[in-house]
């Protein structure tokens, strides 16, 4: 095979940050998708529908002109967030779900959940509503091993939200696990789950190759490789639960290489073409539409896109680096070769 043409796909994590960063990375993303989630963990974060509205407003003008991209945005929990918060945003034709940072457990999290308990209200309001909770599944306690935080999160709080509501939609965002594959198999229609093309194509020696490698730090952490092949497993089995989200994450060159470097991986350069190499190594390509394409939006209740993308079978080279203020951005992949290339039209 040496071309693919599917529905143009959907991003379901996606991190554009503000300006001045926002404008350097937002027509990466909108040259492949038609549609992403927008993760609301600006500084300060988006917690209510204005906020949300107001930086909807700053990401469509940072579209390149005749841009059809349409970024649907999400509220930032935090312990104070009120019942009337969801209730209205569950009302907008923009605003498609809420996400659930446990406090600590990422990049600008300080403001999120200390103890899920205060969101009792608000998780039923979001069910009655069919509001989307999207969630960033880690264990925070300090003693928690680092590449045991997802495992302990399933069995000590998210089985706990899904059996205090039932019917509450849930996207297990980034998963990195095997034991999270296992966990979003065995459940029922209102768990789906979220699959980055970096942990689909990197394990945690990654990070560590030759010495210490901050362009592979993430969070979650890359896991071992039987957790990558899970992952790989469920991407490209075609159950609908599974569908893409890059969780692509923007940090200056100078924020990643120092003492205490971000977490973030940047992939919207080449989302499309990273995820097609896996399915390339795969070798099988029979549910790559599925997963980037139609289980996010059937899950999240929309329409399938109406234009299509291709690819082609053509190596190319990822640049060493891309234009981003204060010292540029390294991108995922940086100087390496990929199989697939998308072709735009002329
Ligand atoms: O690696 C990450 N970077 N993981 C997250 O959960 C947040 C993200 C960011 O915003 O930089
Ligand atoms: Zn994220």
């Amino acid at each position: 095979m040496n071309s693919l043409s599917i529905i143009t796909p959907d991003d379901w994590h996606l991190h554009l940050r503000d300006n001045p960063y926002l404008e350097a990375v937002v027509n990466d993303t909108a040259r492949q998708f038609r549609r992403a989630i927008i993760m609301p963990n600006l500084d300060p974060p988006v917690r209510s529908c204005a906020d949300a509205l107001a930086y909807r407003e700053r990401i469509l003008a940072a579209l390149t002109a005749g841009s059809d991209f349409e970024p649907l945005m999400t509220l930032y929990l935090t312990d104070n967030t009120r019942v009337e918060d969801i209730v209205a945003a569950s009302a907008s034709p923009y605003i498609h779900g809420a996400k659930l940072y446990p406090a600590g457990a990422t990049t600008n999290s300080d403001a999120g959940v200390t103890d899920l308990a205060r969101l009792a209200r608000v998780f039923e309001a979001m069910q009655k509503h069919g509001f989307i909770l999207q969630i960033h599944g880690e264990a925070t306690a300090p003693e928690v091993d680092v590449f045991d935080r997802e495992k302990v999160f399933i069995d000590q709080s998210l089985a706990r939200i899904r059996h205090d509501f039932p019917e509450l939609p849930v996207v297990f965002e980034h998963i990195t696990t095997r034991d999270a594959v296992e966990y979003v198999s065995a459940a029922d229609g209102n768990l789906a789950a979220t699959i980055t093309p970096h942990h689909l194509l990197i394990n945690r020696n990654a990070i560590f190759q030759g010495g210490i490698r901050p362009h592979h730090y993430c969070l979650p952490i890359a896991k071992r490789e039987a957790h990558r092949q899970a992952l790989v497993t469920a991407a490209t089995s075609g159950d609908r639960r599974f569908f893409a989200g890059t969780d692509s994450a923007p940090h200056s060159r100078q924020a990643k290489e120092t003492a205490c470097g971000c977490a973030g991986i940047y992939s919207a350069h080449s989302a499309l073409e990273l995820y097609a190499e896996t399915f390339e190594l795969a070798d099988d390509f029979t549910h790559f539409e599925a997963f980037m394409s139609r289980n996010g939006a059937d899950f999240y209740g929309l329409p399938y896109n109406q234009g299509r993308v291709r690819l082609e079978r053509e190596s190319w080279t990822v640049p060493a680096s891309l234009p981003y203020p204060d010292t540029g951005l390294i991108p995922f992949k940086a100087g390496e070769s990929l199989r697939w290339k998308q072709i735009l039209d002329a």
